[in-house]
C-alpha cells in the first residue's frame, strides 16, 4: 500500500470507528417524564384487546388523557407462547385477534401512543418469547405495528451483560427507523443510571412495586420503601433521560387514600414517569382527583427536568424539594409516622430558598400568602402537603 493510501485508510478508519461504536438514540421523545397507563399492576397477564380498548375509553372519559396520560403500554402477556414459522413475534390469537397493528391504529385514532412490553432475555418473566438474539427483527416488527414505547424487561438473561444487551436493542430500534421511547426495565441491578442516558429515555431503578405502603419481600416493595432507594440518584435524571421508580399503584387496593395521594405527590417530586396502574374503568372520584391534579402533574412535568431530593428527615416528618423553572420550587411535607404531626415551617430554614415566595397549596388548591410568614398545619399519618413556591419580586 502506498503512503497516501495508508493515510487514507487510517483516516477512514478514524471516521468510521466512532460511528460504529457510538450509541444511537432518537432525540426529543421525552423532554419531560413519559405519562400513561400500563396493564401490569392491576391485570398481570390477564389482558386482551377489549380490555385495552375499554381502558382507553375510561382514560378519555375520566380526563386522564387530557391531563397528560397519553401512552397505553401493554405489559407482559400479549404474546403467543411461541414465535411464528418465520421467527416473528405474534400476539395471542384468542386475546388479540385483530393483531397489534390494528390495536395500535385504534389507540392512535383515540389520541394515545402505543406501548408494548418484551424482555432482553430468552423469555419474559411470564414465560413468553423474549427478544434475545432477535433484536433487529423484533424492532422492525414493533415499527411496523406503529409502536411508540418499548418496555424491555430483564428475566431469563443468563450471563448476558446488561449494558451491551440493552445497547443492542437500542441500536435495533434506531435501525428500524421509527422513533420509539426505550424504557429499560433492568431493576437497577447494574446501575442503569450510569449507562442508560446514552441509549434510553428511562430506566427502572429498583425491583417491582406492589400496592402496599412500606412492605418488602423478594418479589416486590411498597412505594415508601422504593422512595428511599431513589436517594442519591437525582443527578442522573433530566430531559430525555429519567430515573423510573416504577409504575403508580395509586387507587389500588393496598393503599389508603392518603397513601395514594402521598405516592402520587412524591413520584411527581421525583420527576418520575407517571404510569398509572389502576383500573381506570372503576375509579372513584377521589382517585381520579389525585391522578388528574394538574398542579401536581405540572411539578412532575416541569420543563427544567430536575428530580427532587430529600432535604430533611425528622422522626415522623420528611421534607422533599424540587427545583422548578422560573426560580420556583415545589416543597413536599410527608408524615411517615402513624400519628398526626404538626408541621411548623420557618421558611428561612429551607436553605435552598432565596428571598420571598408566594405559596400555593397544591392539594387544597389555594394560595396561602408568602413565605415571609411561618406556616403551621397538621398532617395526618402517611399524608402529604405540597406547596409550590413562586418568587415574588417585591419583598413585603
Ligand atoms: C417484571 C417487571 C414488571 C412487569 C413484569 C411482567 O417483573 O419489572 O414491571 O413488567 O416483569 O412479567
Amino acid at each position: 500500500m502506498k503512503a497516501d493510501d495508508l493515510k487514507k485508510s487510517a483516516l477512514m478508519l478514524m471516521l468510521w470507528l466512532p460511528v460504529a461504536v457510538a450509541a444511537q438514540k432518537f432525540p426529543e421523545l421525552a423532554p419531560t417524564p413519559p405519562m400513561g397507563w400500563n396493564s401490569w399492576n392491576t391485570f398481570g397477564v390477564h389482558i386482551d384487546e377489549n380490555l385495552i380498548k375499554e381502558m382507553s375509553g375510561a382514560l378519555i372519559s375520566s380526563g386522564m388523557l387530557e391531563a397528560g396520560f397519553n401512552y397505553i403500554v401493554i405489559d407482559d402477556g400479549w404474546e403467543s407462547m411461541s414465535r411464528d414459522a418465520n421467527g416473528a413475534l405474534i400476539p395471542d390469537p384468542a386475546r388479540f385477534p385483530s393483531g397489534m397493528k390494528a390495536l395500535g391504529d385504534y389507540l392512535h385514532s383515540k389520541g394515545f401512543k402505543f406501548g408494548i412490553h418484551n424482555c432482553a432475555g430468552t423469555k419474559t418473566c411470564s414465560g413468553f418469547p423474549g427478544g434475545r438474539g432477535h433484536e433487529f427483527e423484533d424492532a422492525r416488527t414493533y415499527a411496523s405495528w406503529g409502536v411508540d414505547f418499548l418496555k424491555y424487561d430483564w428475566c431469563e438473561h443468563g450471563t448476558a451483560n446488561a449494558e451491551e444487551t440493552y445497547k443492542t436493542m437500542s441500536d435495533a430500534l434506531h435501525a428500524a427507523g421509527r422513533p420509539i421511547v426505550f424504557s429499560i426495565c433492568e431493576w437497577g441491578n447494574n446501575k442503569p443510571w450510569l449507562w442508560g442516558p446514552k441509549i434510553a429515555q428511562l430506566w427502572r431503578t429498583t425491583g417491582d412495586i406492589t400496592d402496599c405502603y412500606d412492605c418488602q419481600d423478594v418479589y416486590a416493595m411498597g412505594w415508601k420503601y422504593i422512595l428511599k432507594l431513589q436517594m442519591g440518584l437525582e443527578p442522573y435524571a433530566g430531559p430525555e433521560h429519567w430515573n423510573d421508580p416504577d409504575m403508580l399503584e395509586v387507587g389500588n387496593a393496598g393503599l389508603s387514600l392518603a397513601e395514594s395521594r402521598s405516592h402520587f405527590s412524591l413520584w411527581c417530586m421525583l420527576a418520575a414517569p407517571l404510569m398509572a396502574g389502576n383500573d381506570a374503568r372503576k375509579m372513584p372520584d377521589e382517585i381520579r382527583g389525585i391522578l388528574t391534579n394538574r398542579e401536581l402533574i405540572a411539578v412532575d412535568q416541569d420543563p427544567l427536568g430536575k428530580e427532587g431530593f430529600q432535604f430533611m428527615e425528622h422522626p415522623g416528618k420528611e421534607i422533599w424539594a424540587k427545583e422548578l423553572s422560573a426560580g420556583s420550587w415545589a416543597v413536599c411535607f410527608f408524615n411517615n409516622s402513624e400519628s398526626t404531626v404538626r408541621i411548623r415551617v420557618k421558611w428561612e430554614n429551607l436553605s435552598f430558598l432565596k428571598g420571598v415566595y408566594g405559596i400555593r397549596d397544591l392539594w387544597q388548591k389555594e394560595s396561602l400568602g408568602t413565605t415571609a410568614k411561618d406556616y403551621t398545619g397538621d398532617l395526618a399519618p402517611h399524608d402529604v402537603t405540597v406547596f409550590r413556591l413562586a418568587p415574588v419580586r417585591e419583598q413585603p
